[in-house]
């Protein structure tokens, strides 16, 4: 969602920001719980790739930038060794939640929490200085993919990595496809403006990466109850892990 202009708008925003921050927190821990093990596939050479050195075996301290954390469930996934972090998102009311989940983490150093979405990233982040982007269930959000993608590339460095996981759209004349037409207007409305439509899949494979490797999941709902299974995880079960490189 992009941030408006006047203070009218802002103040619903802010409301929409507010319902959202909670409704998604409470979901939180049985959705990590569903994505755990493909967020461990996915950030597993991840967490082995750093420290890097340099020709003098030095050790080069990584820049990441996290797109979107919500509440920072991505920041245990982070390897071990120091990094450098640069956050941004437009929800401000994750931030205290970001700031907490960041004690348990001493290594990784935050050098920047900035109230943007994607689109106003340049302002904050110089082209070419990221070595890593995480963006995970944002896609679905921004106000137009294409620019999302194009930001990220604009500011990793070449042979940067952009880790990423987005809920994609159910295919065409399936049941699921039904019912996420039936429910969009209701999930955009609480989810601040996420979309359960989009063909994130193969919109990054023309995004202008050098390579893109991704695999798709569809979350396992066993251990969830009725009400999750119906109301929420149910309509977006279909997802997508991967890894492009600029
Ligand atoms: C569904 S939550 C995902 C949170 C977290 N990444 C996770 O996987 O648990 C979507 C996040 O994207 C943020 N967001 C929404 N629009 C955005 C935009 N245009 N640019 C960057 N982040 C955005 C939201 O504020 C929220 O933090």
């Amino acid at each position: 969602m992009e941030i408006p202009a006047s203070s009218n708008e802002r103040s619903i925003f802010n409301l929409r920001q507010r319902w959202f921050a909670s409704c998604f927190s409470v979901l939180t821990p049985v959705y990590q719980g569903m994505l755990g093990q493909e967020k461990q596939k996915l950030f597993e050479d991840f967490r082995t790739s750093f420290p890097h050195r340099d020709d003098d075996g030095l050790e080069n301290v990584p820049l990441f930038l996290e797109v979107g954390p919500g509440p920072g469930t991505n920041f245990k996934y982070y390897p071990t060794s120091p990094c450098n972090l640069i956050v941004i998102d437009p929800n401000l009311k994750f931030k205290p939640q970001v700031m907490e989940n960041l004690k348990k983490f001493p290594h990784i150093n935050l050098i920047g929490f900035y109230e943007t979405g994607i689109e106003g990233v340049s302002r904050f982040v110089k082209d070419n200085s990221v070595s890593i982007v995480i963006g995970t269930d944002v896609g679905c959000s921004v106000p137009d993919v294409k620019a999302y993608y194009d930001n990220v590339l604009k500011v990793l460095r070449p042979g940067g990595k952009f880790y990423y996981i987005e809920h994609i759209r159910a295919e065409e004349g399936s049941m699921l496809r039904f019912k996420q037409r039936v429910f969009k207007k209701w999930w955009e409305f609480h989810g601040c403006g996420c979309q359960l439509d989009r063909d994130l899949d193969k919109q990054i494979k023309t995004a202008g990466f050098s390579g893109v490797d991704q695999t798709t999941f569809y979350l396992d709902m066993s251990q969830i109850s009725w009400y999750y299974k119906t109301f929420v995880f149910g309509i977006v079960p279909r997802h997508v892990r991967g890894i492009a490189t600029k």
